[in-house]
């Protein structure tokens, strides 16, 4: 953690200044340590490089073991692609002039794929996660110039109101328990003429019936079987979905097949069976969200449902 990040922060509870102390650190980064709200008195321990804001990763231990276990799949300059920038550009509509010199905040950073597509277009980025996700992204992005990461909730943040010029949150409000107000928490974040940008999963009719079916059961697997299962469901799967007799049943378990190796479809097969929370939405829905937020300029992205607005 870089000690400039405290004057962004606050007591989640009562919203007042934090005071740091360190205990451990190098000229750069601080390891271990902790940051007292002087008005509760709640201590908020510095762990790993990393301010906690939550006692546990609560419902997202699959996404902790998930991306802990594939740390660099998707991060481009790690695993050699660009299908971040890509995606992330998709999913925002945000350009190089809206973020450099920007605050931003990446809610659900995961491994940090999207915060460093942000941080290379020139804006400081805090990512805050739920789960031990913010341990492999501190691993791969932490030490950078202009990255934060901090442990949090996004029902129970950590910020001053009007903090950021962009916040954007691509594939994470849909596995809170309450979508709709896990997106309300953010405009008041924002400063004046910021923009947030969101993407949350579409309700695709019978495919998403058909993975919510197998989701029912597969989320209760234990995670280290469900994903050796995966691994074994995935290549099969792919398999059957080629020959005609049995392409009918491969319809009913819907597996990733994104054309970008077997490892990523095993990700992505995980990431789509193993969620407690995993909301559908549609856009006249996600709209009505961004009006109750009075938020400006609504622009509807083609990719579904994927939305941004700017605060008046
Ligand atoms: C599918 S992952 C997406 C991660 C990243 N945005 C990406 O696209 O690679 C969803 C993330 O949302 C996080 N998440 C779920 N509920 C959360 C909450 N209440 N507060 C903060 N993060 C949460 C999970 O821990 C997980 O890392
Ligand atoms: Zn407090």
């Amino acid at each position: 953690m870089k000690e400039a990040l405290v004057r962004y922060l606050v007591c989640p509870d009562c919203r007042e200044a934090l005071r740091l102390t360190v205990f451990s650190s190098d000229h750069q980064e601080i390891e271990e340590g902790e940051l007292l709200c002087s008005s509760c008195s709640t201590v908020f321990p510095i762990v790993k490089g990393i301010p906690r804001f939550v006692p546990s990763d609560a419902y997202v231990k699959n996404f902790s073991f998930q991306w802990n276990t594939h740390r660099t799949t998707q991060v481009d300059s790690l695993a050699g692609h660009s299908e971040s920038l890509t995606t992330f550009q998709t999913k925002t509509g945000l350009s190089g002039s809206e973020l450099t010199g920007k605050l931003v905040l990446d809610v659900g950073v995961g491994t940090g794929r999207f915060m460093e597509v942000a941080n290379q277009l020139g804006a400081e980025v805090i990512g805050i996660d739920l789960s031990f996700a913010v341990d492999a992204a501190y691993t791969n992005m932490g030490r950078r110039a202009g990255v934060h990461l901090v442990q949090a909730d996004v029902f129970r943040l950590p910020f001053r109101s009007e903090t950021f010029d962009v916040i954007y949150s691509i594939g994470v409000l849909h596995h809170t328990p309450d979508t709709n107000k896990a997106f309300a928490g953010l405009p008041p974040l924002l400063k004046h003429a910021g923009i947030v940008a969101i993407w949350v999963y579409v309700d695709a009719g019978e495919y998403s019936k058909r993975l919510d079916r197998v989701r029912a059961i597969a989320s209760r697997i234990p995670r280290f079987p469900l994903y050796g299962v995966c691994w074994v469901a995935v290549p099969l799967l792919h398999v059957m979905a080629r020959i005609p007799g049995f392409r009918g049943l491969a319809m009913h378990i819907p597996v990733s097949n994104q054309g970008r190796g077997i490892t990523w479809d095993v990700l992505d097969t995980f990431d789509a069976y193993s969620p407690r929370y995993q909301w559908k939405h549609s856009e006249p829905e996600v709209i009505g969200w961004f009006k109750d937020a009075n938020l400006e300029e609504i622009k509807v992205l083609s990719f579904p449902v994927s939305l941004r607005g700017r605060k008046p």
